[in-house]
């Protein structure tokens, strides 16, 4: 599938990706997460003025690096590298559109605002998910006055979920 609205060749970096993700895609931060983040992003950045592109390609990036389930600060940093070695030409954006991915990656598990609205819309979008594990967001994590109403009411789920879902594999 090609997100041709979007301008991100889905498949194409997910099979980048998933040659060197450490992550268990089955787990409760894989593929099905990714999937969540991209539609939590894409319907806040409605408002938000974030750049879509940059919110699929932080959710295929942003936890594949995780080396386990629990503590692991440092796969935001991991996915960081990632994105970088797999380059904005492969990824189809520009160099400062990689240095912004960069930056969302690595900051989502060492910061928790952001001013620039690309990197608060994604960073809101992960937190979103926060239920899945049982946990209430709370709305002071948040950056974006959208994401700190949501945040009051638990993730998105009733929503239509977006086309990242249709690729999750089996596992
Ligand atoms: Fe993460
Ligand atoms: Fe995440």
């Amino acid at each position: 599938m090609y997100h041709a609205a979007m301008g991100v060749d889905v498949n194409g970096v997910l099979a980048r990706i998933l040659q060197e993700a450490t992550a268990n895609l089955g787990s409760i931060h894989g593929i099905e997460h990714w999937a969540r983040v991209e539609r939590n992003g894409l319907w806040l950045a409605r408002r938000t003025g974030a750049d879509g592109r940059l919110i699929t390609l932080f959710a295929l990036f942003h936890d594949a690096m995780r080396e386990n389930d629990a503590h692991d600060p440092d796969h935001g940093p991991r996915a960081a590298e990632l994105a970088a070695r797999v380059g904005h030409e492969a990824l189809g954006i520009s160099v400062e559109d990689l240095d912004v991915l960069y930056r969302a990656c690595w900051g989502h598990t060492r910061e928790l605002h952001s001013e620039d609205p690309t990197i608060a819309t994604c960073w809101d979008a992960d937190r979103l998910d926060l239920p899945r594990a049982g946990i209430t967001p709370k709305p002071r994590f948040f950056s974006t006055p959208l994401g700190r109403e949501l945040a009051r009411f638990g993730d998105l789920s009733p929503l239509e979920s977006l086309a990242l879902r249709s690729l999750v594999p089996p596992v």
